[in-house]
C-alpha cells in the first residue's frame, strides 16, 4: 500500500538495508534461517515509543551473532530501528521490536557456511503490544515443568527454538502458561523467560552461563532488588527446592515480573502472589517509565 507522497502505509518491515511494506517483504527460500534455523534474534520492548534497555539488547545480539561465527552487520541500529519505528507510527506506542539475523540465503543447501561474502539476512519488524492481561500479575500464572532438552549454549539467543516451542505448547496444552526447563534436577529457565524464586527471604535464581539466556528483564529486575534491599542469590536452584519457595516469579521482554502460583499442578504459597513478586514489579515498572530503562535516552 502506497499513500500519495510515496510513503509506505500499514506495517512496514526492515529487510535488504531498506524499509517497505510487510506484505510485500520476503527472504529466499534458501535462506539458513528457514533451513536450518541458522541465525539470532531480539526482542526488546518500547514503553510510549521508548525503548527499554536498547543497548543491552544489542549488545546480546552482537554476543550471539560472534558466538555462531556471524559477523554482525555494521548499522548504526538505533537509527534503522528508530526508522523503523517511526514508520510504523508507534513512535509514541507500546510496542515490540523484532530483529534477526541469518548466515544468508546462499544458492543451494549444504551444513557448512556458505561461501564467504555470502550476506546475512538482516530483518526487523515493529508491532504494537497490548498491555498483557492484569490478571496474569493479580492472580499469578500455572506453570509446568519438563527435561531440559536444549542444547549447551543457551546463552546465545538462537532463532533454532525447537524445544522452546514444543514445551511452550505443552504449558498450552495442560492449561499453564510457562514451562520451566529441569536439567540435573536444576530448574534453568522457562521456555521464554527466566525464573526466580524466593527461597528463605533470598531472591533466587540461575547463574549466567550457557544454560540460561542472560535476560535482560533479568538483570533489571536484579538490579531492583538490590536497590530495595531484597537480597539476591545466583546460584542453581533445585527444583525439589521450589516446593519451599515462598514465591515464583518469571521475567522476560514481554512478561515483565510474572508470579507463577501454581506449578506442576501444586500451589505455590497459598496460591497469591507475593509481596516480593510485586515490588519488584512496582520497582521494574518505575524502571520502565523514567527514561525507557535508565541509561537509554
Ligand atoms: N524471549 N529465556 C528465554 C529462553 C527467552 O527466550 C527469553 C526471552 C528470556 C527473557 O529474556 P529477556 O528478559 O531479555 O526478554 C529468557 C523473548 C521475549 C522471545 O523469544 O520472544
Amino acid at each position: 500500500m502506497t499513500a500519495a507522497d510515496g510513503e509506505p502505509r500499514g506495517p512496514v518491515a526492515y529487510v535488504g538495508g531498506r524499509l517497505c511494506p510487510l506484505a510485500e517483504a520476503s527472504v529466499p527460500l534458501t535462506d539458513r534461517g528457514l533451513l536450518f534455523g541458522d541465525g539470532v534474534y531480539e526482542v526488546y520492548r518500547l514503553y510510549r515509543g521508548r525503548p527499554f534497555r536498547l543497548a543491552q539488547h544489542l549488545a546480546r545480539l552482537d554476543r550471539s551473532a560472534r558466538a555462531i561465527r556471524l559477523a554482525p552487520p555494521s548499522l548504526d541500529w538505533p537509527a534503522v530501528l528508530g526508522e523503523l519505528v517511526e514508520r510504523n507510527g508507534l513512535a509514541g506506542a507500546d510496542a515490540t521490536v523484532y530483529v534477526q539475523l541469518t548466515r544468508g540465503a546462499p544458492a543451494s543447501r549444504g551444513h557448512a557456511f556458505p561461501p564467504a561474502g555470502t550476506p546475512p539476512t538482516v530483518f526487523a519488524l515493529a508491532r504494537p503490544l497490548a498491555p498483557p492481561p492484569a490478571a496474569w500479575y493479580e492472580r499469578g500464572v500455572a506453570a509446568i515443568s519438563r527435561p531440559d532438552l536444549r542444547w549447551g549454549r543457551c546463552d546465545i539467543k538462537s532463532t533454532s527454538l525447537l524445544p522452546n516451542v514444543l514445551a511452550n505448547q505443552d504449558a498450552v496444552d495442560a492449561g499453564a502458561w510457562e514451562t520451566v526447563f529441569v536439567r540435573d534436577g536444576v530448574v534453568t529457565e522457562g521456555s521464554h523467560t527466566n525464573l526466580m524464586a524466593v527461597v528463605d527471604g533470598v531472591l533466587v535464581t540461575h547463574p549466567e552461563g550457557p544454560r540460561i539466556l542472560s535476560g535482560v528483564t533479568r538483570a533489571a529486575v536484579l538490579e531492583v532488588a538490590r536497590e530495595i534491599g531484597i537480597p539476591v542469590d545466583e546460584r542453581p536452584l533445585l527444583r525439589a527446592a521450589l516446593a519451599r519457595a515462598s514465591e515464583v516469579l518469571l521475567t522476560g521482554t514481554t512478561t515483565e515480573v510474572v508470579p507463577v502460583t501454581r506449578l506442576d499442578g501444586e500451589t505455590v504459597a497459598g496460591e497469591r502472589p507475593g509481596p516480593v513478586a510485586r515490588r519488584l514489579r512496582d520497582g521494574f515498572r518505575r524502571l520502565t517509565s523514567r527514561s525507557g530503562g535508565s541509561e537509554d535516552p
